[in-house]
């Protein structure tokens, strides 16, 4: 596929995906990182399957490269690791005249990145995302940062990085249920974009091969042509670039009834993607007749996702934590139609629940099996 751009004027960038990307490292490089050296970051269990790959990609003399793995999991995202990583950096005397480049999921590129934005007030990075999560999502749009115990990415900055490189061939390694993770936030994209991709999503999931790199390209092309859009429109996300929290007030809610790591982020988003459809349905009983097919894609999403107990009560009560919130507001995402988003504030409480009691009685009846 070709590149598309994140249109941000001086500090506009390409989101580079295909097969065999990476062998295009070396060149990128070359381009942003002509002099100085360059900081490596993978994600451990990455680069145990393709680290001598990106290795050898980098085309870098020892003298201009240092490597550095990086424990998996979401308790790395901590500013405990960021300090680790500071002492480092600063220990070897970087420059602003070196490169970052972070090789992983959404916890390195979101660490990687925050470290990056604000050593030395901004040193130059770029991500090569190595999860279908991050190469549909969280590479894009320049959000980095790290946890803090009262919630996720409390304490972070906005960094564009100067590309992201994603090669498919790394999604043949990943886990049946990273793929899953990334296919919630596919889904979302497919709410929001509308007919395309429920088209997409539609053979894709009659295709049955969950890793075919045809069915997934295509996939991520879409849901990146969205996103670079939004994110070119709203940096900051102060206006349309929140669309893309459709499903998350829910999906943040489900994560932390179920408890935190039993459901991943991306299996927690094709719940919350169910739930925020029959809000927009219950608000809108006239819009029904939009959501057919939509509806249908989720209830095979949801067998995807790993049965695990869910309490209504603890996710009516998790709401009100929502980072989201806004002086007391809490905030949703909803569709009138695929393709037409529309965000509404302290809807009734009620509406909510109902929701959820039909998300959660189809999950209970549909969920778990493939897990
Ligand atoms: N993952 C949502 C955003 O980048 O805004």
């Amino acid at each position: 596929m070709p590149p598309i751009e994140v249109e941000l004027k001086d500090r506009a960038y390409p989101v580079i995906t295909g097969a065999g990307r990476v062998k295009r490292l070396s060149a990128l490089l070359r381009n942003h990182a002509p002099e100085g050296r360059v900081f490596v970051f993978y994600d451990a269990r990455f680069y145990a399957l393709h680290g001598s790959t990106v290795h050898k990609a980098l085309k870098l003399p020892s003298e201009r490269l240092f490597e550095l793995t990086l424990p998996p999991g979401e308790k790395t995202k901590s500013l405990t690791q960021a300090r680790k990583i500071y002492d480092i950096l600063l220990g070897e005397k970087m420059t602003r005249s070196d490169f970052i480049l972070a090789c992983g999921g959404g916890v390195t590129g979101d660490l990687v990145g925050f470290i990056a934005a604000t050593l030395l007030r901004g040193i130059p990075w770029a991500v090569v995302p190595t999860t279908l999560l991050a190469m549909v999502d969280a590479a894009v749009g320049g959000k980095t940062g790290v946890n803090h115990r009262r919630g996720k990415n409390l304490i972070g900055a906005f960094w564009q990085p100067k590309f992201v490189l994603g090669d498919l061939h790394f999604l043949h390694t990943l886990p049946f249920r990273q793929i899953v993770c990334g296919l919630g936030e596919i889904v979302k994209y497919a709410g929001l974009t509308g007919n395309k991709m429920l088209l997409q999503l539609k053979e894709y999931l009659r295709n049955g091969d969950f890793y075919n790199e045809r069915f997934l390209a295509h996939l991520i092309e879409s849901s990146l042509n969205y996103k670079a859009g939004l994110v070119t429109a709203d940096e900051r996300d102060e206006s349309k670039r929140r669309f893309l929290n459709f499903g998350h007030t829910f999906a943040h809610a489900i994560e932390n009834a179920a408890g935190y790591g039993r459901l991943l982020h991306g299996e927690a988003v094709i719940l919350g993607t169910a739930a925020a459809v029959e809000t927009g349905i219950l608000l809108k009983p006239e819009s029904e007749k939009y959501f057919r097919e939509y509806r249908v894609i989720i209830e095979d999403m949801i067998k995807l996702v790993p049965r695990r107990r869910l309490d209504l009560k603890k996710i009516m009560g998790s709401m009100t934590w929502d980072k989201k919130r806004k002086k007391g507001t809490s905030r949703f995402v909803l569709l009138s139609r695929p393709g037409q988003p529309f965000i509404v504030d302290n809807p009734d409480k009620k509406v909510i629940k109902a929701a959820l009691i039909k998300t959660l009685t189809k999950y209970q009846s549909g969920g778990g099996q493939y897990a």
